[in-house]
């Protein structure tokens, strides 16, 4: 049989993510991002995005399927994000998926955007190695997984207890007088900074926490110490060094999250630490991981930036890997699901 072609459909925050693979390779990844409509918020708004969802979904899906070089009726499977993520935005990419297998008479499989964007790594570095620990940080999640089977084992081991990382560093950036979303610029300005410069707190790592908090993660405290360094500075009438404050705290970041996820590792006995989600493009995060990993003999796959963040291809990925081990489909009447929980791999 030749390799499924699948067509994935992302849109559970603000990105209109249409994916086209045939089994593990990437004929078109198009995205239509909404971002600087939320900029002047400094957050994404779920209206604003489920309406920009509306207005992309069909030229998104003509342009990804004119870059594949396919017609809508050669596909084989449609995939969706189900959930978790922003309700409105979720119907709308679940509605079209539906729409769209309905019309052409095809199978719909609405998957799970975690474990997505853990399968996504397939389309750069071939087969998932199962098991593998998975760590997604994004502006939406943080979270360390188990991966015995990617398409329907899934473990949760940890996740933040407050902020996502990527939101930390949006706070963050926000109090450093940086653009949204701050990520980028966080990771830009920490280039010409010192990272020893201030020792900022490191949540959750104590081995008091260890007890109930092992692969949880928290990032409040570490935003509130930076607004308060920054409030102080000011105060005593000093220039903040921004450089300075952006690297201390992208290396506490870094150095938590990368503890942990090795952590999870070691102890689950798991060769393969895999790094997903927007923040997986924060170039101190790689260094730190690749070091740390190469340390412990443990193999690391980063997808590439363009990957990492939300898209349709991770979808369509994890829609392949799903026809191909020949798992059920969802129903037609499955629903969005702003909260599902990364145990549920596919809508029943
Ligand atoms: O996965 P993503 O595109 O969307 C979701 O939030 O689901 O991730 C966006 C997040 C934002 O918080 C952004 O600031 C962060 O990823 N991000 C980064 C970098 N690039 C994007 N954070 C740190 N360093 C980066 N280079
Ligand atoms: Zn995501």
């Amino acid at each position: 049989m030749t390799e499924p072609l699948v067509l994935g459909i992302e849109t559970s925050c603000d990105e209109t993510g249409i994916g086209i693979v045939r089994g593990n390779t990437l004929l078109a990844d198009e995205v239509a991002s909404s971002v600087d409509q939320h900029a002047r918020f400094g957050g994404v708004v779920p209206e604003v995005a489920s309406r920009a969802h509306l207005e992309a979904m069909v030229p998104t899906i003509e342009r990804a399927c004119s870059t594949a070089g396919v017609k809508l009726d050669d596909v084989d499977a449609i995939a969706v994000t189900a959930g978790p993520g922003l309700a409105g935005a979720l119907l709308v990419g679940v509605a079209s998926a539906k729409a769209l297998a309905l019309a052409l008479g095809k199978p719909i499989y609405g998957v799970n955007h975690l474990a997505a964007h853990v399968c996504v790594d397939q389309l750069e570095h071939g087969q998932l190695i199962e098991p593998s620990v998975a760590m997604l940080v994004s502006g939406g999640h943080s979270s360390l997984l188990l991966v015995p089977d990617i398409t329907r084992d899934v473990v949760a081991l940890g996740q933040t207890i407050d902020d996502a990382a990527g939101e930390a560093f949006d706070k963050v950036a926000r109090v450093l007088g940086l653009p949204f979303p701050g990520g980028p610029y966080i990771d830009a300005a920490a280039r010409d900074g010192n990272p020893q410069a201030i020792d900022f707190p490191r949540g959750l790592s104590n081995p008091k926490d260890f007890a109930n908090h092992r692969f949880d993660v928290s990032f409040s405290g570490l935003k509130t110490a930076v607004a308060r360094w920054v409030e102080r500075e000011q105060r005593a009438g000093n220039a903040v060094m921004v450089n300075d404050v952006a690297a201390s705290f992208q290396e506490a970041v870094v150095d938590v999250l990368t503890r942990k996820a090795i952590d999870a590792c070691l102890s689950n006995d798991v060769g393969t630490l895999v790094i997903g989600g927007g923040v997986a493009a924060n170039s101190r995060l790689r260094v730190v991981a690749q070091q740390r990993c190469d340390e412990h003999g443990i193999s690391l796959r980063i997808p590439r930036p363009g990957l990492c963040t939300d898209n349709g291809a991770m979808v369509a990925a994890l829609g392949s890997e799903l026809v191909r081990r020949g798992r059920d489909e969802s129903q037609l009447s499955f629903s969005a699901d702003s909260s599902m929980l990364v145990t549920q791999v596919v809508a029943p």
